[in-house]
């Protein structure tokens, strides 16, 4: 199938913030005067206490990237009070419960207001400057609040995936030793009950440095109470006083942390920074998603993940947007309820992940075309490459060819979008993240780091520091380096493979690593690998991908037992509740299948590409198995494989 580049439309290009030649005029700027553009979009997009001193100090040769030196400002000020005097009535969170029934609006008076409480509400427990507080919400909205009121006071929020188990939630809270944990009694989700508070329950048997739980009562439903320890929101809020002076922050103090998967180890503690976080998220929501003043903007990822953090809630309210948070999933009650709730709360923006919208394509349109959606200008897509029969679906059927498509490519690690189309500037090509954003310098690189010609593919990495790029890894400065500077020194390494065409677009065509993108979220292999090894029966595990029509990837797990124990579909079933017991439910493997051995080199390591292409079911060229220690195992291998 021939996939066709679509041009601009004079219409939309009219009246868009970026033009296609205000875009090469300005990337070409940013690149030849990085300090004198990033000092003119600072003071455009940010109120600042103070000025800074430098714009930009260091670069990746010497590890020492410094932005806004000297600057001072407070986040909660940038996202709330400095809208007040303008649009104090206007929708800040339009907030769309899981049950269809369910909906609140929270302006930018009121959500003010609420951030000073909690933020009180977390003085009162005691919680100061720099200390790291744990939150483990749903989508609602007291999300944002307890996030906002973290910056408030100059606190460093770690925000946990809600659908991440209480192992999980765990090792976070102890790694960030977090002492406050933000939490629900439950929460709901395609009309589910998740058992949030008790999984804090579980989590903190093993965190004894948590003093408090604050808990949400989003639900009836009783739950565990510990007096001493626990306290409901709504009791903390009813007494705490409203006026709340927001903490005067350095540009660089921490942020938040963000927990995610690499190729090995433990998940990552991403560090991000004040100023040149808020700033990059801010200018990239409103060129990429070409916000105008008023419009209704909905991004559909959860606050859990990075996504959630730069344009649910910081980018859209720094600008003084108005954001749509949706607690359910994109199949409740019906395949029609993202284009029903467009249609109920007139969304101008939409922002989704390639396997929402693989897997409602393969719902049928009619789930679409029942709806009017007549309110959409603009479509985004987030987490992994796009398809580009799934790009033309949501182009044609969604947006009836009216609403250009912003596929954004970018990381947990780079704050913001990368690469990126901008609406109006950009012609399209489906399946492209196409071009990289103000400032961004990308490059393509061969195994020994030489530039490789366009057309061809090879690793992807970014040359020169930008403002949302990561701090550092949290009390982790050594891995900070060792994960993305120390195999092409002076380059950021992205751990994606690319290509860019002639028309310099980049094409980004996966990981080159091993983290599998299971429905765009980011697993590491070895945290797979890991949680499968605790379980009494395995002496061995490896995990690799299988493409799935809808997740993108899936898990294939190869499983050797110890002596004494038996394959069988309850040892599976035990396998798989091991790992939704560590993990939880994002990471189990689709297929489990259990070996005698493992395929491996002398030198005793497994070898997974090996075992990735038994598991593709793709068994020409499997390299000289002759080198390995025990050849006999792969033909067992290969026979009992579960893809035929
Ligand atoms: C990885 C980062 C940052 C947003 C959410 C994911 C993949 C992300 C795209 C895209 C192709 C993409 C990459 C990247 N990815 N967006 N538009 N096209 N791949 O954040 O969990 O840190 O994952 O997601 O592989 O490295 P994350």
């Amino acid at each position: 199938m021939e996939h066709d580049l679509h041009p601009v439309s004079p219409e939309f290009a009219s009246n868009t913030l970026v033009t296609e030649t205000q875009y090469q005029e300005q990337y070409a700027r940013s690149l030849s005067d990085p300090e004198g553009f990033w000092s003119e979009q600072a003071k455009k997009y940010l109120h600042w206490f103070e000025d800074w001193e430098k714009v930009l100090s260091g670069g990746f040769d010497s590890l020492d990237v410094h932005w806004f030196s000297g600057g001072k400002l407070n986040v909660s000020f940038n996202c709330l009070d400095r809208h007040l005097a303008t649009r104090a009535e206007q929708p800040a969170i339009i907030w769309e419960g899981d049950d269809p029934k369910d909906s609140k609006v929270i302006n930018y008076r009121e959500l003010h207001e609420q951030v000073c409480k909690f933020a009180n509400v977390l003085k009162h427990y005691g919680v100061r400057k720099g200390d790291r507080v744990s939150i483990y919400l749903p989508m609602i909205p007291e999300a944002a609040i307890a996030m906002l009121a973290c910056t408030r006071i100059g606190a460093v929020h770690s925000v946990v995936f809600g659908g991440f188990s209480s192992e999980a939630l765990k090792t976070r809270i102890q790694d960030a030793d977090c002492q406050i944990v933000i939490t629900a009694n439950e929460g709901i989700r395609g009309s589910k009950i998740v058992p949030l508070k008790h999984n804090v329950d579980t989590a903190l048997k093993e965190c004894p440095n948590v003093r408090n739980v604050i808990v949400v009562k989003r639900t009836q439903n009783q739950v565990a109470w510990n007096s001493s320890r626990d306290v409901w929101y709504h009791d903390a809020m009813s007494q705490i006083k409203t006026e709340c002076a927001p903490a005067i922050m350095d540009a660089e103090d921490p942020l938040f942390i963000l927990y995610t998967s690499g190729s090995t180890g433990k998940p990552k503690g991403i560090l991000h920074g004040t100023a040149g976080y808020l700033l990059y998220a801010a200018m990239t929501h409103k060129l990429v998603f070409d916000y105008h003043d008023k419009e209704i903007y909905w991004c559909t990822a959860d606050v859990g993940w990075i996504t959630g953090h730069s344009y649910c809630v910081y980018g859209p309210l720094a600008n003084g947007a108005t954001t749509l948070l949706f607690e359910g999933v994109p199949t409740y009650p019906t395949a029609s309820r993202f284009w029903e709730v467009i249609d109920k709360h007139k969304v101008n923006i939409f922002y989704t992940a390639p396997t929402a919208i693989r897997a409602l394509r393969r719902e049928g349109d009619d789930w679409v075309k029942r709806t009017s959606r007549k309110s959409l200008r603009v479509l985004g897509t987030v987490g992994e490459p796009i398809n580009p029969e799934a790009w033309e679906w949501y182009y044609h059927i969604v947006g009836e060819a009216r609403c250009p498509i912003a596929d954004t490519w970018w990381q947990t690690e780079t704050g913001g979008i990368m690469i990126s189309a901008l609406p109006g500037a950009t012609p399209l090509k489906p399946g492209a993240a196409a071009w990289p954003f103000f400032g961004i310098v990308p490059m393509i690189i061969d195994d020994e780091g030489k530039p490789v010609p366009d057309g061809k593919m090879g690793k992807l990495v970014i040359t020169q520091p930008w403002p949302g790029m990561l701090q550092t890894v949290y009390q982790n400065p050594e891995r900070f380096v060792n994960a993305y500077f120390k195999e092409f020194p002076g380059r950021y390494l992205t751990g994606d493979q690319a290509y860019r065409d002639a028309d310099g677009y980049y094409w980004i065509s996966g990981r080159s690593d091993d983290v599998l993108k299971i429905s765009g979220h980011r697993i590491g292999t070895q945290e797979v690998e890991s949680a499968l090894i605790r379980h009494q029966a395995v002496s061995e595990a490896a995990v690799v991908a299988i493409p799935d029509p809808i997740k993108g990837q899936s898990i294939y797990a190869f499983v050797t037992l110890k002596v004494g124990f038996h394959s069988n579909d309850d040892l599976k079933k035990e396998l798989v509740q091991t790992v939704r017991e560590s993990i939880g439910a994002i990471a189990i493997p689709e297929h489990i299948q259990f070996t005698e051995g493992m395929p491996k080199t002398r030198s005793g390591k497994i070898m997974r590409r090996l075992l990735r292409k038994i598991a593709n079911n793709d068994l020409t060229d499997l390299g000289d198995l002759t080198t390995l220690a025990d050849p006999g195992v792969v033909d067992e291998i290969i026979r009992d494989r579960e893809i035929k």
